[in-house]
């Protein structure tokens, strides 16, 4: 995973993994954002047809193993599921090789759409955050002010019966050469069930780590459908603030099952294995999917790769899982 040539895109994203650091006063060995997570393992199983539309091995192969990290989105370790903030990660690592050097992710959180379009506007907001000037930014941007109102989401019963969005725009190149843009979204097989506020505050503090060890623990994998929302004629594949009609054509690219908790048959413990890994929004490893000139791509992965060295090489203490969370 290498940091791009484009010195501008390096140091706005050095910018920001420090700007968000100090916002959330996270320690080195977590993450900035997304600080309370759990490893967990899967698989993914490709549907007939994903193969004419992408020549990617994981359509072609009849499974792939995944490693997922399900995670709450700022960046403090014990941050509660009941309280006013519903959103959530959902990080997925299509493992393509023996030795998992080789590998192709999908990272997803459960909004629709994006707060802004650039990193530079990313900034703007923690910036606003860490100076108590946050209605100051809403006003500027009305993008942000309308995304904050509406869009926020609401807490998830479970995160079986939560959705996932990729925000970003992807290509696919299928073996004829013919290209087409597509948003990814993963929809739980049990259906999208939320709480009201109201109601997720009266649940336990990490309710959803709960029930997600729960439900692996007593033979309960968790199974979602991969769609790929295809983009049509005009629709913007360069703004994430800009969602498409829901009326577009949405593609069954295969199914994701959850089942097992990372464990320490898995070579490394399960804090030191979270610590390690970092997720790259970039598909750089696999043919047949690409990423489209949304320019949040780019300046992410140089932030996940700087982050990510941040947390490997700070901090003799390895990382909690969300499950073993005391308070
Ligand atoms: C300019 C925009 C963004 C910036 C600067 C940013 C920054 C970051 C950083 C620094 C991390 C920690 C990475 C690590 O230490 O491994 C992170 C994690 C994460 N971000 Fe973003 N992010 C942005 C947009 C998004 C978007 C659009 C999504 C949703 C699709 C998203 C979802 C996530 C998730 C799920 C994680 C946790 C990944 C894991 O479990 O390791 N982020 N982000």
């Amino acid at each position: 995973m290498p940091l791009p040539d484009n010195k501008q895109v390096v140091k706005l994203s050095e910018e920001l993994v420090s700007t968000i650091r100090d916002t959330f006063k996270t320690p080195d060995n977590y993450r900035p954002v997304h600080a309370k997570g759990q490893l967990v393992k899967g698989s993914f199983t490709p549907s007939k047809d994903a193969s004419k539309i992408s020549k990617a091995e994981i359509f072609s192969k009849p499974s792939t193993p995944l490693i997922l990290r399900y995670s709450t989105s700022p960046g403090i370790k014990n941050f509660p599921d009941n309280g006013e903030d519903g959103s959530r990660g959902f990080a997925l690592r299509f493992v393509l090789s023996e030795d998992g050097h080789r590998h192709f992710d999908i990272i997803t959180n459960n909004g629709f759409g994006f707060i802004t379009g650039t990193g530079e506007g990313f900034l703007e907001q923690f910036q606003a955050i860490k100076t108590n000037t946050f209605d100051k930014y809403l006003e500027k941007y009305p993008h942000a002010k309308h995304f904050t109102e509406n869009h926020s989401p609401s807490h998830a019963i479970s995160f079986a019966t939560e959705i996932w969005h990729s925000v970003n725009a992807f290509k696919f190149v299928n073996a004829e050469g013919a290209e087409r843009f597509f948003r990814w979204r993963i929809v739980p097989w049990q259906g999208v069930m939320k709480y009201s506020t109201a109601d997720a505050q009266k649940q336990s503090k990490h309710f959803h780590f709960d029930d997600l060890q729960w439900r692996l623990t007593h033979n309960r994998p968790i199974k979602y459908r991969l769609l790929a929302q295809l983009a049509e004629e005009g629709d913007p594949t360069n703004d994430s603030t800009k969602t498409w009609p829901e009326t577009n054509e949405f593609v069954e690219m295969g199914e994701i099952v959850v089942d097992q908790l990372w464990n320490m048959d898995d070579g490394n413990p399960a804090g030191e294995a979270q610590k390690r890994i970092i997720y790259d929004p970039v598909p750089r490893q696999i043919e047949g999917i690409e990423a489209s000139d949304d320019p949040l791509i780019e300046v992410r992965a140089a932030a996940y790769l700087i982050s990510g060295k941040i947390r490997r090489d700070h901090g003799d203490e390895i990382v909690e899982q969300a499950t073993d969370l005391k308070e």
